[in-house]
């Protein structure tokens, strides 16, 4: 039996793959990065990669890769990444994703955005028919619009709750809020994302719209890809 962590390495493995010396690495968040940022610092200490420098996309990444000794740098002396390989917390089959499981969405998007390519690696289990289907939506607001934006996604359907982390309010790498909407199964992704883009306490949200490339999904019957052409 294979677990869902021997699948997230294969993932993390099967992308890492990718990446080739002389790049700018878009370092991502959550669980099944964590092996890519394993493998990536392994064919780094062994040479097997050169030159790579990475950029973290949360604090907590940013600590291991230090740890690893995956060489770091910052927008300021690279603003285009080659290549980010991240997680998802949900993938449609149109590529689009919840992110933000892990509190890093506003980070993870910046660099998604920064990136010539972005490969998404994940186990099966987070492939979904529509995104909200599993998971609800992580959005980032500005603690002093806390209470608006609570009452905005309730009126726009959502049922929300606060993120705690150890019994109190979590805070985001920003010091911002985080309020986990759950819609359901979304029918139109792209036109929620729409109405949260603008409002002005939303820093951001977890719906990532049409900014992957490559899904690297990892199942019990082996590794598949799911391209969209960049
Ligand atoms: C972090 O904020 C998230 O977007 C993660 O990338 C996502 O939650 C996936 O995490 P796991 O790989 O731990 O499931």
């Amino acid at each position: 039996m294979t677990t869902q962590d021997e699948l997230k390495q294969q993932a993390a493995v099967a992308a890492v793959e990718r990446v080739e010396s002389g790049m700018v690495v878009g370092l991502g968040t959550g669980s099944t990065t964590q092996f890519a940022l394993e493998r990536l610092a392994d064919l780094i200490k062994i040479g097997k990669l050169k030159r790579i420098v990475g950029i973290p996309s949360s604090l907590r990444t940013e600590k291991t890769a230090r740890e690893l000794g995956i060489p770091l740098t910052d927008f300021g002396a690279h603003p285009v990444i080659d290549l980010t390989i991240d997680g998802a917390d949900e993938v449609d089959p149109d590529l689009n994703l919840i992110k933000g499981g892990g509190g890093a969405l506003l980070r993870e998007k910046v660099l998604a955005q920064a990136s010539r390519c972005n490969i998404i690696i994940v186990d099966e289990s987070k492939l979904s028919p529509r995104l909200g289907t599993k998971w609800a939506l992580p959005v980032e607001v500005v603690p002093f619009a806390r209470a608006v934006e609570e009452h905005f996604l309730k009126s726009i359907g959502a049922a929300v709750t606060v993120r705690a982390k150890e019994g109190k309010t979590a805070a985001t790498d920003q010091g911002n809020i985080l309020l986990d909407a759950r819609f359901g199964p979304m029918q139109d992704p792209g036109r929620i994302a729409e109405r949260l883009n603008a409002r002005a306490g939303i820093v951001e949200h977890g719906l990532f719209i049409g900014l992957t490339h490559d899904v690297i999904v990892a199942g019990k019957d082996g590794i598949r890809h799911l391209t969209r052409s960049a």
